[in-house]
């Protein structure tokens, strides 16, 4: 079996199994070699580059590959259309601007929309069958708020008025959504993927009232329709430290904290080991340390998991552009001597 696998369901594992969100992208000199030559869209829509891109990080040691694709690939069968702008990230052509908007936005069959990704699925299965490969999407907040701002976001104007002023209009909107990502990740896990996870990367901006009321319900809704998959379910988010005994309402096998919060403390407000596993989560920007800050900064993630099964070792969100591959590559091995059973 796999460590990953194993350590996602709480069992014991030889060593405490580590992979990066983000671990394909423009921090290797093999992925920026690829970009010189394709936009990033082309590389996402062609199965060929995205089986190559995700198996990138294997030279890394890593103990699972994540999918190459973005959670953004969608929006584009919903009709919204989608440019990456060099500098500015992603731009919606047509975002949602009005209620009727909404009203007419229709679920769509992911083998149409989105086959290209199940492709890679295969690929990457057929090419790697030694390493589990994990499949995701966004979650239904963070899509429904790039829907709505047409790009990335500092106030999240748009989304917490639709929200506010709006409730049953975002609430058509989150079921459209919760639908589209449950079948994405159906999709995704019959074409082989072997975990899910949901990132929902922005939720953080919200008041824990306001993610109790309208985005809870439909998290919970999503992940139940994912139990009969029989694969590990992981929900990430960030900014979300001041609610995490909420998250216990989640049918989920682990949940992915980010740094603002001690693991430690997260764990035992997640219900602890007995309950869930727990994934993350060192600050992305500790690899920009010095090596020594970077040893110190692992240990101490290791420290406050204490070795206890059940603990996926992460990153508490992406790894950024300007990141040394030599030190990814260290934190791999340190985390893997540092836990090795004797
Ligand atoms: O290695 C992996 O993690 C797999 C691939 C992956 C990508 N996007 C490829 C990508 C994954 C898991 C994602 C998820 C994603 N995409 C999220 C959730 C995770 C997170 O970081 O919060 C979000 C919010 C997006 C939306 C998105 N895609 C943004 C905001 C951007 C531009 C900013 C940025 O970081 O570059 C992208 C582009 C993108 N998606 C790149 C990659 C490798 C960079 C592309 C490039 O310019 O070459």
């Amino acid at each position: 079996m796999s460590r990953f696998l194993d350590a996602c369901y709480r069992r014991p594992t030889d060593a405490t199994p580590v992979w990066f969100m983000r671990q394909a992208g423009r921090y290797q000199p093999e992925y920026r070699a690829l970009r010189a030559k394709y936009d990033l869209l082309t590389m996402l829509r062609t199965p060929e580059i995205a089986v190559q891109v995700t198996l990138l990080p294997k030279a890394l040691g890593v103990d699972a590959l994540i999918l190459f694709a973005d959670i953004l690939l969608p929006l584009v069968p919903l009709g919204l259309g989608l440019r990456f702008v060099p500098g500015k990230g992603p731009l919606l052509e047509r975002s949602l601007r009005t209620v009727d908007d909404i009203a007419r936005l229709q679920p769509f069959p992911i083998e149409e929309g989105l086959g290209f990704v199940l492709e890679t699925v295969r690929g990457v299965r057929a090419a790697e069958p030694d390493l589990p490969l994990i499949g995701f999407a966004g979650a239904p907040f963070t899509l429904a708020s790039y829907a709505l701002e047409g790009g990335g976001s500092r106030h999240y104007q748009r989304t917490k008025t639709l929200m506010y002023a709006h409730p049953d209009a975002w609430d058509r909107l989150m079921r459209v959504l919760t639908e589209v990502t449950a079948a994405y990740l159906q999709a995704q896990v019959q074409a082989g993927a072997q975990a899910v996870q949901v990132f929902d990367s922005w939720v953080g901006a919200l008041s824990p009232a306001m993610y109790r009321r309208a985005v809870l319900p439909h998290l919970q809704r999503l992940f139940s329709r994912l139990a009969d998959l029989r694969v590990p379910r992981i929900y990430f988010s960030t900014g979300t430290a001041g609610w995490l005994p909420d998250l216990r309402s989640l049918d989920v096998e682990v949940i992915s904290v980010d740094w603002r919060v001690d693991l430690d403390r997260a764990w035992a407000q997640l219900g602890g080991p007995e309950r869930v596993a727990i994934q993350g989560n060192l600050d992305p920007l500790a690899l920009l340390a010095p090596r020594d800050v970077l040893r110190e900064q692992v240990h101490e993630v290791l420290r406050r998991a204490g070795g206890r099964p059940g603990h996926i070792f992460n990153l508490g969100h992406g790894i950024l552009p300007d990141t040394d591959p030599d030190q990814v590559r260290r934190v791999v091995d340190w985390v893997h001597e540092a836990t090795l059973a004797v």
